[in-house]
């Protein structure tokens, strides 16, 4: 688990058998199921949007894009990827984070930590929404967007990493049926 530069995994669930396994080992478990390898594909699809949008960013403070060009779609991308990370962290919240400190109270701290994290990136996600809206006005806009923009994948990368390594060792010690 992964908080202010330390990176200390999460010390009471181990698997059954074998003890801790790598991510890239959690697939080939019997308890990883559709549930668990959808929510891992929205943390991949945010991975994958930010990275794409600092791209396109970084073609227009280079001259090869334009930020005021539609077919950019900085503001439309950008939009949508404010959206859907709230949207994700409502569910978190809400639903899976409640469940898991039900069926593992030992991890209430940890999970107290990634609904804070959730805090602060929804405010860096206003912050980058208010300078999204500016992006029709052209280049200027870009440098203010691409500064808030590395500040919600900062915060965002981090904490997707702490949650599933706070999160899958308990699915695959417990079963993602618990969860539903
Ligand atoms: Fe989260
Ligand atoms: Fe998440």
């Amino acid at each position: 688990m992964v908080h202010n530069g330390t990176n200390s995994r999460f010390p009471s669930v181990r698997l059954p058998d074998d003890g801790p396994i790598s991510p890239e080992a959690w697939s080939q478990r019997p308890a990883f199921g559709d549930l668990t390898r959808f929510w891992l594909s929205r943390h991949q699809m945010f991975r994958d949007l930010m990275s794409d949008l600092r791209a396109r960013l970084r073609a227009c403070e280079g001259g090869d894009l334009d930020p005021t060009d539609p077919d950019t779609a900085l503001h439309r991308d950008g939009r949508f990827l404010c959206q859907e990370m709230l949207g994700h962290h409502g569910v978190e919240d809400s639903v899976y984070f409640p469940r898991l400190i039900v069926l593992q109270p030992s991890i209430a701290p940890w999970i107290e930590r990634l609904h804070s994290d959730h805090q602060d990136i929804g405010c860096s996600l206003d912050r980058l929404s208010q300078s999204l809206s500016q992006v029709r006005d052209g280049a200027r806009a870009v440098a203010l967007v691409s500064s808030r923009l590395t500040a919600v994948m900062e915060l965002k990368l981090r904490h997707m990493q702490a949650e599933e390594e706070t999160v899958v060792p308990v699915i695959l010690t417990l079963g993602e049926d618990q969860l539903r």
